[in-house]
């Protein structure tokens, strides 16, 4: 056995998916397992499901799935041998690093020297805001704009010198490869050979991920200059839009609370979280993107967005709208008074204030309304606009009593009978493709318990839920009872690994089964609820033999249809068959 297999092992026995998932997704239980909203793909209603049992997950939706390495891998970005090293260190299991595909390998080994690099920087910027006040003016700047010392440690602000050859030269004496540190975007390579600074006379703001690693950063200038800030170019580690600044210091309380609020700036989320609101994420000015709603929906059950008063602030929230009905995500927009961002609002006003706007804030979808019709209503023109405009965004709620609610809402605002809403309505969803009805989900877990009719969902659910079975079916002749080549692809190989190894559990053949659709199709029996109980096992086991002994001889009738006396002979065995039976 390759060591890095016994590792994970080793891991898979000491990790419970359920706690590791459950840090980035709210899971309930339902059964015997558990469910959320999938963070992979857009949803209102949880197909997102954990099993304790099988310590995997699936999503019944976007159909990923996997063990606890996948989860890494998919969610956290990381490639095997990073997510595999992650849980080793949580976990305090040894591994060697001999195993990964060189490709793998490599890349991992860059994002890693990648994230030192950051971190090596991060110390540099600390360092020169702990400086004097001539070498650094930038501690002067933090208190005029009323950080403290806590955020500042906290936060782990840092000064990046106004120098050409700052965290060049640190960097070099510290032995790093300045290639790589290109790489991080930390410095910028010279026309005529040498490098220089990227950022240079700017208070700089680590942006640290879930796992509380710096991946990039934000820098901003003491004075009116331009561009007032400057980022971290994309990296192998840093994609903008992925997370929000600040989840990683406010997922507990997002949790806590069940609010996350969302404002704009760096600034405006250490002003509020000075002031002791700790419920708070940033977008850094870009619009929210469902990546961002993805991660907060991992902690909050309702979201509030703070928008500046600005044109720019208010399409933002106009666009995120369809956003939050899609992820599914609860979401109250509340506009700041002219001239005020929450930095300013909470530092003139106080925290008391600041809480007040927080209640007075209206769901996102009447602020919607709100705006639209202020910029359209004039007219019988405007109006129709506003409806065509809003029409996609309610075609998007599959909650019907959600919809009615906001057909009633909009048609009374607008001043359009309720009927005209709904034909509009039901005209431009037919108009557009439909997506086919997802099946419930409880029908999915219960394995389609109400059918126990022997098919191939009966004969996967019974060899994995009781592989005992296996011994009565193998030399059955079951297989041939299997409409589907899925089905049949994963009975053949359970069968094989029973045959070569005396044994089998589903949790082992994963990795053997090649092909996506038989691993979905998988772990979809595996998750599912076991149709039989185990008094039942033994005359489904008994049935499908029957069945499969029918269908043997019914085939063979049709072989020999041409021969009479063949004929003859096989119903002659087929009768003694039915009477032995
Ligand atoms: P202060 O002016 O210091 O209060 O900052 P702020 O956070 O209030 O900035 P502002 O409201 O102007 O912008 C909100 C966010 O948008 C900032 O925190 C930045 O993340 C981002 N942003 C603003 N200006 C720029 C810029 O020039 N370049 C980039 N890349 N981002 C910017
Ligand atoms: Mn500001």
């Amino acid at each position: 056995m390759p060591s890095h297999q016994s590792a994970k092992e080793e891991i898979k026995r000491a990790a419970d998916i359920v706690q590791v998932i459950g840090q980035f997704v709210q899971l309930k239980k339902a059964g015997k397992n558990f469910v959320g909203l999938c963070p992979f793909h857009a949803e209102k209603d949880p197909s997102f499901t954990v099993s304790s049992d099988r310590q995997m997950f699936h999503c019944f939706g976007c159909k990923k799935g996997g063990d606890i390495f996948a989860f890494g891998i998919d969610y956290h970005g990381l490639t095997f041998p990073e997510a595999l090293k992650d849980l080793a260190e949580r976990y305090n299991v040894q591994i060697t690093d001999k195993f990964s595909a060189i490709e793998e390998k490599k890349k991992s080994k860059l994002r890693e020297t990648l994230l030192k690099i950051n971190e090596a920087a991060t110390l540099y910027f600390q360092q020169a805001l702990s400086k004097t006040a001539i070498e650094n003016p930038a501690a002067d700047y933090l208190k005029k704009r009323a950080i403290s010392n806590e955020i500042i440690s906290e936060f782990r602000l840092g000064y990046a010198p106004d120098k050409w050859h700052g965290i060049v030269d640190y960097l070099r004496r510290h032995k790093i490869d300045l290639e790589r540190a290109v790489q991080a975007g930390l410095i910028i390579p010279k026309k005529g050979g040498g490098y220089y600074d990227r950022f240079r006379g700017r208070i700089m703001f680590p942006i640290l991920n879930l796992r509380g690693q710096v991946v990039g950063f934000g820098g901003r200038v003491l004075d009116d200059s331009l561009p007032k800030y400057l980022n971290t170019p994309e990296t192998p580690v840093f994609h903008k839009g992925e997370f929000p600044y600040g989840l990683h210091a406010s997922f507990k309380a997002i949790r806590q609370k069940g609010i996350a609020v969302i404002v704009e700036g760096y600034m405006d989320l250490l002003a509020l979280r000075r002031h002791g609101l700790d419920e708070v994420v940033a977008t850094l000015g870009t619009a929210l993107t469902d990546q961002h709603i993805r991660k907060i929906k991992g902690y909050a059950k309702e979201a509030v967005v703070v928008f500046d008063p600005d044109e720019a602030g208010r399409n933002a929230a106009l666009r995120s709208l369809p956003l939050f009905l899609n992820e599914g995500l609860p979401a109250r927009a509340v506009v700041l008074p002219d001239g005020h961002d929450p930095d300013s609002f909470v530092n003139t006003k106080g925290l008391p204030e600041f809480l007040k706007l927080l209640d007075s804030a209206s769901s996102m979808f009447d602020f919607f309304l709100a705006q639209k019709l202020t910029q359209d209503d004039s007219d019988i023109e405007g109006k129709v606009h506003a409806l065509k405009e809003i029409l996609p965004v309610l075609s998007q709620l599959r909650n019907a009593a959600q919809r009615s609610l906001y057909v009633g809402r909009l048609s009374e605002r607008i001043g359009i009978k309720e009927e005209v809403v709904l034909s509009e309505l039901k005209s431009f969803k037919q108009n557009r493709s439909g997506d086919a009805p997802e099946r419930g989900l409880k029908d999915r877990l219960k394995g389609r318990k109400l059918d126990k009719k022997i098919g191939d969902i009966q004969l996967l659910n019974l060899l994995v839920h009781h592989p005992k079975t296996i011994t009565g079916l193998m030399d059955s002749g079951c297989r041939d009872l299997l409409s589907d080549d899925t089905a049949s692809k994963i009975v053949e190989v359970i069968f094989d690994k029973y045959r070569r190894e005396g044994q089998f559990s589903p949790e082992n053949i994963e990795d053997t089964l090649d092909n996506d659709d038989v691993r979905i199709r998988l772990r979809e029996v595996m998750v599912a609820d076991s149709i039989y109980s185990d008094q039942e096992v033994k005359q489904a086991v008994e049935e499908i033999r029957e069945k499969a002994r029918q269908k043997r001889l019914s085939d063979s009738v049709a072989e020999v249809k041409g021969d009479p006396e063949a004929l003859n002979k096989m119903l002659l065995s087929k009768r003694r068959a039915q009477i032995s039976y």
